[in-house]
C-alpha cells in the first residue's frame, strides 16, 4: 500500500452545524493524519475555479452558491491509501445512497449539501491540494 495525500473539505453546512470535530475524529480514528488545515470563505470566482470541471453541469450554480455561503475547512489528509480510505469514510456523493456510519450517510442533506468533499484520484489530489495550500503549508508527520 502507498502513502497518499488527499484534499478533504468539511463543507459550509457541516461547519455551521458544529460537525468539524466529529468529522476530524473519524479521519484520525481510521489512520488518516492531518498534515494541513485552513478555514476558508471562497469568493464566487474562486469556487467557480475550484469546481471548473463541473462548469457545464446543470447543478454548477447551486454547487457554487453552497460552497460560498459561509466558511469551510480544507484539510490535507495523509496515510496508507488515503484517497480510497477517505472516500470510504465519506460514502457516496448522494447521501440518500450512503450507509449509516459514513459521514454523508450520517449528516448529508442532499447531493449538494453532502457534508464533505474528497479528491477522487492521485492527479486530482495534487491539483486540489495546490489550490488551497503551498508546499510550505504541509507538515508531513513523522509521528
Ligand atoms: P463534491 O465531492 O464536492 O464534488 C462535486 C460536487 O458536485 C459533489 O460533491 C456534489 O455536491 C455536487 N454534485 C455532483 N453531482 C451532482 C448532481 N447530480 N446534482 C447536484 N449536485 C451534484
Amino acid at each position: 500500500m502507498a502513502v497518499e495525500r488527499t484534499l478533504s473539505i468539511i463543507k459550509p453546512g457541516a461547519v455551521a452545524k458544529n460537525l468539524i470535530g466529529n468529522i476530524i475524529n473519524r479521519f484520525e480514528e481510521h489512520g488518516l493524519r492531518i498534515i494541513a488545515a485552513r478555514m476558508i470563505h471562497l469568493t464566487q470566482e474562486q469556487a467557480q475555479a475550484f469546481y471548473a470541471i463541473h462548469r457545464e453541469r446543470p447543478f454548477f450554480p447551486e454547487l457554487v452558491a453552497y460552497m460560498t455561503e459561509s466558511p469551510f475547512i480544507a484539510l490535507v489528509l495523509e496515510g496508507e491509501n488515503a484517497i480510497a480510505r477517505n472516500r470510504e469514510l465519506m460514502g457516496p456523493t448522494d447521501p440518500s445512497k450512503a450507509a449509516p456510519g459514513t459521514i454523508r450517510g450520517d449528516f448529508g442533506k442532499s447531493i449538494t449539501r453532502n457534508t464533505v468533499h474528497g479528491s477522487d484520484a492521485p492527479e486530482t489530489a495534487v491539483t486540489e491540494i495546490a489550490f488551497f495550500f503551498s508546499h510550505v503549508d504541509l507538515f508531513p508527520r513523522a509521528r
